[in-house]
């Protein structure tokens, strides 16, 4: 997952952009032509890597939202994670191990390349710990039935699918690979979710079908919400859209997501939790109804259902497993005195 979402600097005050991000820098006498360089690379679509010069603000910009997006892997492990131990079937199980496992990949793929940029693993962990780094919003509900499971599988998953595809062809490079990979799992993902929550709906009990709708009657907003604020509220837009790092908008990704979801909760046999929703034939799009910003805006500055327990959980892991870093350096240790021996 996750990205999108993640466009909300300068909101609240852990977010606010240090010096230098957020309004362009003013540039040397010898930054200039290597700046005009980098633009003309990317309106050429050329893609950047790790050694080639880029501006401060489009390395910074980076940073923030592919470490974001590493901590919305790795947190959005969580929800799903309380539900190994309880899956239905052993085949249930190895699937949703499996794909709790696929989200601990993506988080590392995507620490390593934002450790390209210039930031440690361990400051990266540090700021999600202390709340200045964000993650994903969805990941702060509570996952309160077997079928949250499937529901996030086909909404969450979904959402991210129409959110990272684009990303694929971000004009940073490190990120563009790590999204490629992450693409297709996630893909095996919504599909997976999706199958769960069909094989309840069509041959479940009553008591299975009521579970699914309650389920997409709670997680359809805050799905919707993933796309991030409405495009003439979310300041960095247009900027990672000049740079190539976004290449569609909060809202156009958000009415793709509604429409294809349309279908797909018809064909399940739910409905989704909309009563303004519906075929607009001129627009050639589905209208639907107002957005609880003000949700949204209180769950990322930390007062969402479950934020204070995500982070607890992630900080409880991170010290529990000192003794495995401590280790892993050890080992790494020894293994350099040996070479050096030999
Ligand atoms: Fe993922
Ligand atoms: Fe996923």
């Amino acid at each position: 997952m996750y990205t999108q979402a993640m466009d909300t600097a300068g909101r609240e005050p852990a977010e606010r952009p240090a010096a230098g991000e957020g309004t362009p820098a003013l540039r040397s006498a010898d930054e200039l032509p290597l700046e005009q360089r980098f633009d003309a690379r990317i309106d050429a679509g050329e893609f950047i890597e790790a050694k080639d010069w880029m501006p401060e603000h489009y390395r910074r910009t980076l940073l923030r939202q592919i470490s974001q997006h590493a901590h919305s892997e790795i947190v959005g492990m969580l929800p799903e994670g309380r539900w190994i131990t309880r899956a239905p079937t052993l085949k249930r199980k190895a699937i949703l191990l499996a794909k709790v496992q696929d989200e601990g990949g993506h988080g590392l793929y995507l620490y390593a390349a934002a450790e390209t940029l210039g930031s440690s693993r361990d400051q990266m962990i540090q700021a999600l710990h202390s709340g200045k780094s964000k993650y994903s919003s969805i990941f702060n509900y509570p996952t309160l039935t077997w079928a949250d499971v499937g529901t996030i599988g086909w909404l969450v998953d979904g959402a991210a699918i129409m959110n990272q595809v684009p990303i694929c062809r971000c004009s940073y490079a490190p990120y563009a690979r790590a999204m490629v990979r992450i693409c297709r799992e996630e893909s095996f993902h919504q599909r997976q979710g999706f199958e769960s929550l069909l094989t309840m709906m069509q041959g479940g009990t009553e008591a299975q079908r009521a579970m699914v709708q309650d389920a997409v009657d709670r997680w359809w907003w805050p799905a919707v919400m993933m796309f991030g604020p409405p495009d003439d509220q979310s300041p960095n837009s247009a900027q990672s859209m000049r740079w190539g790092i976004k290449r569609f908008s909060n809202d156009d990704l958000r009415q793709k997501f509604i429409d294809a979801a349309v279908d797909q909760a018809r064909e399940l046999g739910v409905t989704l939790p909309d009563p303004a929703l519906r075929w607009n034939e001129a627009r050639q799009h589905h209208d639907h109804g107002p957005i609880d910003w003000a949700e949204f805006w209180r769950v990322i500055a930390g007062d969402g259902p479950c934020n204070r327990e995500r982070i607890h959980a992630r900080v409880q892991a991170w010290e529990e497993g000192a003794w495995v870093r401590e280790a892993a350096l050890a080992h790494e240790r020894r293994q350099a005195v040996q070479q050096q021996a030999a």
